[in-house]
C-alpha cells in the first residue's frame, strides 16, 4: 500500500488532495490545526484515513507531528511514499509565533521544511518518493535576501505570503540538488486562484473584502487538486524546473533559479530548525 502525508487537509485544495489519494487507494495522514476540524475532515472523507493535530506554527508541534507519522508507518513496516505541503494561511496583520518567526513564513515554509527534513529518511525508504509543495503565481512578485527569514517591518500582508511561497519553490530546487534521483523527487504545484476560505480565516479590513470578491473567481478545490495527485501518483519527469502549473512544468522565478539563493535559504532555514532538526 502507498502512504501519503497531506498537511492542511481539513478544508480547501487539502481536503480534496486527501479525497484523491484514499480514491487512489493511498493509505492517507491528513493534518489539521484543531482536533473539532480533524475530526469533521475525517467524517467527510473516510474511517480509513488517519488524521493527527498539529498547529504548523510551533515547531515543536512540527517535530512531534514527524515523530507521531514515523511511528505509525514504522509500525505498519511501510516508508512514506508522497509528502504533501500544502497547509498555508494569509494574516492580513503582523503576528509573530512562538519561534520568533513571521506567521505566515511559518506556517507555509519553515514548518515545511522542517517537516520535510524530519521525514527524509522515511522517503528515503521509498522506491519512488514525492515531496510536492503547494506554492503560488505571487511567488514570481517577490525576491530573496538574507534577512528574509527575520520578521519584516513594516508588515505587508500579501508581500509576507508571497515570501512564504518563493521560499517553498526554492526548497524544492534545492532538495532536488541535495538529494534528486531517480527514487526521490521534488515538485512545487502552482494550483492557481482557488476558490476557498485561505484569505477570509485570519484577515480583516480590505484584505478581506478583497478576497471576498476575488475567490468567486477561482476554479474549485477539486481541479488543482486533482492535478496534484496526478503528480503524485503518476510517473513524472523533471525536464527543467520542477515548478508545475496544473500538470506541465512551468518556468518559476529567476531568484528561485539562482542555486546560491536557494542554498543560503536551506542553510538559515537549517540554523532555524536546529533544535529540532533530530527525530
Ligand atoms: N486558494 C488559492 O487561490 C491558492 C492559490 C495558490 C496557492 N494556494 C495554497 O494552497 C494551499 C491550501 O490553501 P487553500 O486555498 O486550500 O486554503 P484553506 O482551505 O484555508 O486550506 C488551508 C489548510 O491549511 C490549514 N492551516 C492553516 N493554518 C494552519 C496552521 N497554523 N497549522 C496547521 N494547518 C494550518 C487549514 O486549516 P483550517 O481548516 O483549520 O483553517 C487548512 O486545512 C495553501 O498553501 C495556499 O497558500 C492557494
Amino acid at each position: 500500500m502507498r502512504t501519503a502525508l497531506v498537511t492542511g487537509a481539513t478544508s480547501g485544495i487539502g481536503l480534496e488532495v486527501a479525497r484523491g489519494l484514499l480514491e487512489a487507494g493511498f493509505l492517507v495522514i491528513g493534518t489539521g490545526r484543531g482536533e473539532a476540524r480533524c475530526e469533521a475532515a475525517r467524517a467527510q472523507l473516510s474511517k480509513n484515513a488517519i488524521f493527527l493535530q498539529c498547529d504548523n506554527s510551533s515547531l515543536r508541534q512540527v517535530k512531534e507531528l514527524a515523530e507521531k507519522v514515523e511511528k505509525i508507518l514504522g509500525e505498519k513496516g511501510l516508508p512514506l511514499d508522497v509528502l504533501i505541503n500544502n497547509a498555508g494561511c494569509y494574516t492580513s496583520k503582523r503576528a509573530i509565533t512562538e519561534d520568533g518567526l513571521e506567521m505566515q513564513f511559518a506556517v507555509n515554509y519553515v514548518s515545511a521544511y522542517l517537516l520535510t527534513r524530519l521525514l527524509l529518511p522515511l522517503l528515503f525508504k521509498s522506491p519512488s518518493a514525492k515531496v510536492i509543495s503547494v506554492s503560488s503565481k505571487s511567488h514570481y512578485f517577490t525576491n530573496f535576501r538574507a534577512s528574509s527569514l527575520k520578521p519584516p517591518s513594516p508588515y505587508i500582508g500579501l508581500l509576507a505570503y508571497k515570501r512564504s511561497k518563493l521560499a517553498l519553490v526554492m526548497m524544492t530546487r534545492e532538495l532536488n540538488r541535495r538529494f534528486g534521483s531517480g527514487s526521490f523527487l521534488a515538485l512545487a504545484a502552482d494550483p492557481g486562484l482557488v476558490n476557498t476560505d485561505i484569505g477570509l480565516k485570519r484577515a480583516g479590513g480590505l484584505s478581506r473584502l478583497v478576497w471576498k470578491v476575488r475567490k468567486d473567481f477561482g476554479s474549485e478545490a477539486a481541479l488543482p487538486a486533482k492535478d496534484i495527485v496526478y503528480l503524485a501518483t503518476e510517473d513524472i519527469t523533471i525536464k527543467k524546473y520542477c515548478y508545475f502549473y496544473g500538470r506541465g512544468e512551468k518556468r518559476p522565478s529567476r531568484t528561485s533559479l539562482n542555486e546560491e539563493k536557494c542554498r543560503k535559504l536551506w542553510e538559515l532555514t537549517e540554523q532555524a530548525c536546529m533544535e529540532y532538526l533530530t527525530l
